[in-house]
């Protein structure tokens, strides 16, 4: 089977990515036959960081991406290229941005499936439209290639705002997934690149729900 390359992505900063595609990681990595790779195109490097200060032989692998090189789309190409002969899996993480950015351009173009963790707040669905009304445009120079667009609604709460997430839908071909992740300080304090956040086994951990989705989604 080919490998899937899945990037984390939204146009702002702070909406989770980078917590959402930890936790994913290190359950595929626990849970899971499959060889994964975590690509960290955010020049803030915090996957990589978390990585180096861990230094721990049972993480999944990361390898921290320089976009200031003089030929960055190429050197890009090159990486992925041979990261598809070793691992089944690739995560991207990036940085908040523009579509027109090469980082996000190139990455969403090398992409067979989109992440984009939405929080209901007035200010992020706006940049999220925003982002997901530029998504069509990209398609089109990808006939060939499906790409598929999920979003995951992040640090849930009681607010209203909740409801005016279902307008999101179908925007560049959106689908929402069912399962949400609240609030929950566990979040803030559990990313790791070898530890589970949660116990496989808790059918009622909402973590567990998400993942099972992803899998079910994703083709994982
Ligand atoms: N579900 C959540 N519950 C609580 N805090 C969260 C949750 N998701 C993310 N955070 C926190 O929000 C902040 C931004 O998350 P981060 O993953 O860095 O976002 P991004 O990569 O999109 O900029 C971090 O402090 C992180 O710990
Ligand atoms: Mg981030």
């Amino acid at each position: 089977m080919s490998t899937k390359v899945i990037s984390f992505v939204t146009l702002k900063g702070g909406s989770g990515k980078t917590t959402l595609l930890m936790l994913t990681a290190a359950a595929i990595h626990n849970r899971t036959d499959k060889k994964l790779l975590v690509i960290d195109s955010d020049p803030q490097l915090s996957v990589k960081q978390i990585f180096l200060q861990e230094n721990n032989p049972k993480s999944f692998d990361v390898f921290a991406i320089n976009w200031t090189q003089p030929n960055p789309q190429e050197y890009f190409d090159k990486v992925l290229t041979l990261a598809k002969r070793k691992y089944d899996l690739i995560f991207m993480d990036l940085p908040p941005g523009r579509i027109t950015d090469p980082t996000i351009y190139y990455s969403i173009m090398a992409s067979d499936i989109l992440i984009v963790p939405v929080v209901a707040s007035q200010l992020d669905i706006n940049a999220t439209t925003a982002f997901l009304e530029q998504l069509p445009e990209l398609k089109k120079e990808r006939p060939l290639k499906p790409l598929e667009v999920f979003g995951v609604i992040n640090k849930q709460d009681q607010s209203i705002e909740y409801k005016h997430l279902s307008k999101l839908v179908g925007i560049g071909g959106l689908e929402i997934f069912y399962s949400t992740l609240s609030n929950l300080v566990r979040y803030k304090r559990g990313v790791s690149t070898f530890k589970d956040i949660a116990n496989p086994a808790d059918a009622n951990d909402e973590f567990n729900r998400y993942f099972d989705e992803f899998r079910l989604k994703c083709f994982i």
